[in-house]
């Protein structure tokens, strides 16, 4: 039998993102036979001089736990690990490299493939400054050496850069070893089911297609709360702030689908390509329109600095220049160590023109989507209150996935995105040109941040982030509905539902 193997490799395997979020989707994708046994191999690379078994053990915690260690789930794990072999090497080292290759070809030959129709993704799981030195190692020796249909694939993790300059230059870097449709720049935002249900909803439902745009629609929110502080990973954060962090990339990639135009047809190019789009009309920030946030005690970790400038909390808001959204304000907020966790995009319409129910104020029309946690959408409206009295009320027309959705499993966003590596669609990757646009908005204000020109305001952790944050907010047109609760459907009388 001829079998194109698939090689997977893991570089950086040793770290963090490998152990919580690589080998657990991997693995994920192997129990539901995505992976097949006999056509995969996956590879760890890292510096650490460590056997096969001590990786797979430094990994199997990070697979299986109290919940979910039925005699089937481990049978699973233990071939799954099996299937992961182990190779030391520094990250700018010939020798290393060429050990790894070698490892490869004898695992294609051993698999009676077609000599060169084997698929090679390499999955960089490592800080950013090591890419350039990795991606020519990989370029030099480790190619999938075909002329037969065989791929080679690199799969990058952000951030890509920390300013337009910096993550051209890495572009460029990169660029110069492989081409475009080789590399996989992951937004595990982009692998989350609603955000991935977003151009449906758009495109494929009469509802919305009339109505998304500057006549009906008077501010747009995406939100990402966590309700939890930088926890051991302070040094990382402080050189990148929240920004860079969380708005730059996932709020951003949020924001493109939420405002882009129609694409042609669902080809990933023509995807990108209003993605594109919509970046470059984004106006410049104004600094009335920022308000930077750090939280009280961030500075206590000792892999922070005293004096850092490094904001934990940000709103601003997004202005784009075109005949959709012109005056729509877009308010991307994002923060550590608030009071809940959360993301969600909230589309609020503009109040009801030659209003007659007007004597008692009621709240807007507002459609919500919670990417996490919890997935939902609702759409806020007003109805008449139930009972003999003519009077008003806020409800919803909700749908939440629990209960809609019960027993589905919805996976987790890297599960689908490797997939999609593996499969070859790019649709949910970050192309380069987008990448560039996307730090076209951000590196003005980045760079008054970082040479101290703006400064961030307290806030106390387990809070709402600063006051000053919900007054940009309230003056960008946000009306808060005083007094309404939603309804989860869990709360319904039984005899009711
Ligand atoms: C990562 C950020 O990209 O996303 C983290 O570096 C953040 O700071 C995380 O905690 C949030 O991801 P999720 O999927 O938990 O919302």
């Amino acid at each position: 039998v001829k079998v194109a193997v698939r090689i997977f490799f893991v570089l950086g395997a040793s770290g963090d993102l490998a152990k919580k979020k690589t080998f657990p989707a991997l693995f994920n994708l192997f129990r539901q036979g995505f992976l097949h046994p006999d056509e995969v191999h996956i590879f760890g690379y890292a510096r650490t001089k460590i056997s096969d078994d001590e990786l797979r053990n430094r990994i199997r915690g990070y697979l299986i736990n109290d919940k979910n260690a039925s005699p089937e789930h481990v049978e699973k794990l233990s071939k799954f690990l099996e299937l992961i072999k182990y190779v030391s090497g520094s990250y700018d080292s010939e020798e290393g490299f060429r050990l790894l290759d070698k490892e490869i070809s004898e695992h294609e030959l051993s698999k009676n493939s077609v000599e060169g129709t084997s698929r090679r993704l390499f999955y960089l799981a490592l800080p950013p400054s090591v890419y350039p030195s990795v991606c020519k190692m990989i370029r030099n020796f480790c190619m999938n050496r075909s002329d037969l249909g065989g791929w080679t694939r690199i799969v990058v993790e952000k951030p890509f850069g920390k300013d337009l300059e910096s993550a051209e230059q890495l572009s460029t870097q990169i660029g110069e070893l492989f081409e475009e449709p080789q590399i996989y720049r992951i937004d595990h935002y982009l692998g989350k089911e609603l955000v991935q249900n977003l151009l449906v909803l758009r495109f494929a439902n009469r509802f919305f297609l009339p109505l998304w745009n500057r006549d009906n629609i008077d501010n747009v929110q995406i939100v990402f709360r966590e309700d939890f502080g930088t926890d051991g990973r302070g040094g990382y954060f402080d050189e990148y702030g929240i920004i860079r962090d969380i708005i730059q990339n996932h709020l951003l990639q949020v924001f493109c689908l939420v405002a882009m135009e129609k694409p042609v047809s669902l080809k990933p190019e023509h995807i990108r390509d209003e993605k594109v789009k919509v970046l470059q009309s984004v106006l410049p920030i104004k600094d009335e329109e920022v308000v930077l946030g750090q939280y009280e005690g961030y500075r206590d970790d000792p892999t922070v600095p005293d004096q850092s400038n490094t904001p934990t909390f940000a709103t601003l808001v997004l202005r784009i220049h075109n005949e959709r959204w012109e005056g729509v304000p877009f308010v991307l907020k994002a923060g550590k160590a608030l009071n809940s966790r959360k993301a969600e995009i909230r589309v609020q319409f503009k109040d009801v023109p030659g209003d007659i129910y007007k004597c008692k104020k009621q709240g807007r029309n507002e459609f919500v989507i919670r990417l996490q946690p919890s997935e939902a959408m609702y759409m806020k409206l007003t109805v008449k209150q139930p009972g003999l009295e003519m009077s008003t009320a806020q409800s919803e027309l909700d749908l939440s996935y629990v209960q809609r959705y019960q027993g589905v499993t919805i996976p987790e966003a890297y599960e689908r995105l490797i997939l999609d590596t593996i499969r070859g669609d790019q649709q949910h990757f970050v192309r380069r040109d987008e990448l560039k646009a996307a730090w076209e908005i951000f590196t003005p204000l980045l760079h008054r941040i970082d040479d101290g020109e703006m400064k961030p305001l307290p806030y106390q952790p387990g809070s709402r982030g600063p006051a000053e944050a919900d007054e940009l907010l309230a003056k960008a047109g946000y009306v808060q509905t005083h007094g309404y609760k939603k309804k989860t459907k869990t709360t319904l009388n039984p005899h009711q539902a």
